[in-house]
C-alpha cells in the first residue's frame, strides 16, 4: 500500500527571463489553496493526500500544471473552482476530471486503478470533515 493515497506535485516554478512558466499563471496561490482545502477536510497526510511544491515539470507553456500519482494524471488551467472539482471528483471520488487534463493526456486518460475503493474512502473522509 502506498504511503499516500494520492501524491500531487504542483509546479510553482518561475522563469526570470520572462518565458512561459507556472508562476505567471498563479500556480503558488492555487497550490496553497489546494493544500489548505486538503487540511480543512482532514484528508492531508499518510493514507490520504500529499501536496508537494515541484520545480519545473517540463510542460511550462501549459501551466499551471500539476500531476497526480499514482496514476500520473496531468492537469492544467486550474483556478479555485477547478481545484475544488479535482478535490471532489478525483481525490475524494476517484474520477479523473477529463476537462482539465493536459491535451496530450486526454487520449490516454487513466481510470484510477481503484476508483470504487476511492469513492468509499472519499465518503469516509467527507463524513469525517462534516
Ligand atoms: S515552469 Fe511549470 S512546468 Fe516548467
Amino acid at each position: 500500500m502506498a504511503y499516500f493515497r494520492y501524491h500531487l506535485f504542483f509546479c510553482t516554478n518561475r522563469r526570470e527571463d520572462g518565458s512561459p512558466c507556472c508562476a505567471q499563471c498563479g500556480a503558488q496561490e492555487m497550490r496553497d489553496y489546494l493544500k489548505a482545502r486538503d487540511k480543512a477536510l482532514g484528508i492531508a497526510g499518510p493514507g490520504g493526500v500529499r501536496v508537494n511544491t515541484a520545480g519545473c515539470l517540463d510542460r511550462c507553456a501549459e501551466g499551471p500544471v500539476l500531476v497526480v500519482y499514482p496514476e500520473g494524471t496531468w492537469y492544467t488551467d486550474v483556478d479555485r473552482e477547478d481545484m475544488d472539482e479535482i478535490l471532489a471528483e478525483h481525490l475524494l471520488g476517484g474520477r479523473v476530471v477529463e476537462r482539465l487534463l493536459l491535451p496530450a493526456e486526454i487520449s490516454r486518460a487513466p481510470s484510477p486503478p481503484s476508483g470504487e475503493k476511492g469513492r468509499e474512502v472519499g465518503e469516509k473522509w467527507l463524513d469525517r470533515a462534516e
